[in-house]
């Protein structure tokens, strides 16, 4: 259980951040029930990354890619959890300035967070990777649901490929810019739900602690840069965020 003083810590911190940002990982979705990628049942114990997950693999077989995506199909339309709403508020209240997500479920959007920088992209665009014809996510709903592999529209290629960042492939450039830029500007960085082992993603709470941020880590395990945090409260997202929010919502009022 946590102690109640530290989650009082950490709220009170983020109350009085002026450029609070949060970076969240595949934990922070596990209370909506999309499995993580690491730990005792994540979904690296099952498929291999190199096979499934990475632009070699897609190019050798888009199918073992797009199995793998039909297999997590009813898990990608899963809804936010408190944790979500929670940093959405936080946002509301004007106190984060930024989620930074390594998640491709675009769940911090759906719970009403504006500023989210997509480091791994989303399944919202797909893109022939022979024609380089662009889509949206509803041209292709269809065969998805029927888990057909899609070929593109108007070359007839397999090679359509959903703008996620796969394994050996580059992140958005004008994204990772930014969250850098928000990790260097963060006063309080928030990290929520990820393992911190995954570059260059896992760069960004070592820039921020750097440049001053004070740090706070919501995980439900130890991570390999627990070092680098002031607060650590090791717990379930979705019980632990809304307890800072309503700490912050009450500290706001009494100001
Ligand atoms: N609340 C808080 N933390 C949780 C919860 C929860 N309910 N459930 C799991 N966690 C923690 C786990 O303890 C773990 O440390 O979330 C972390 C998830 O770590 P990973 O599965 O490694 O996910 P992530 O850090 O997002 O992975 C980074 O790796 O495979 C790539 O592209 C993929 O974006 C992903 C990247
Ligand atoms: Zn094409």
């Amino acid at each position: 259980m946590i102690e109640r003083s530290s989650v009082e810590i950490a709220g009170r911190m983020i109350a009085n951040a002026k450029h609070a940002v949060f970076f969240t990982g595949a934990g922070i979705s596990a209370e909506s029930g999309i499995p993580t990628f690491r730990g005792e049942d994540g979904l690296w114990k099952k498929y291999d990354p190199e096979e499934v997950a990475s632009i070699w693999g897609f190019r050798r077989n888009p199918r073992a890619f797009w199995e793998f995506s039909f297999a997590l199909r009813n898990k990608l339309f899963a809804e936010p959890n408190p944790a979500h709403y929670a940093i959405a508020e936080l946002e509301e209240m004007g106190i984060v300035k930024a989620v930074i997500t390594q998640n491709i479920d675009m769940l911090h959007q759906r719970a009403g967070s504006k500023k989210v920088l997509e480091l791994h992209g989303s399944m919202s665009k797909l893109d022939c990777l022979e024609c380089k014809k662009e889509y949206d996510w509803g041209d292709y709903i269809e065969e998805f649901n029927r888990e057909e592999v899609p070929r593109c529209k108007v070359c007839g290629s397999w090679f359509v490929k959903p703008r996620v960042v796969l394994f050996g492939e580059p992140l958005p450039r004008d994204v990772l810019e930014q969250a850098i830029e928000e990790s260097r500007m963060a006063d309080v960085f928030v990290v929520v739900g990820s393992s911190l082992v995954v570059y260059p993603a896992a760069e960004l709470p070592y820039i921020a602690k750097s440049c001053g941020a004070k740090m706070i880590l919501v995980n439900s395990e130890p991570t390999v840069a627990d070092h680098i945090f002031d607060v650590k409260l090791y717990g379930k997202a979705g019980e632990i965020l809304p307890q800072i929010s309503k700490i912050v919502k009450e500290m706001k009022q009494k100001s």
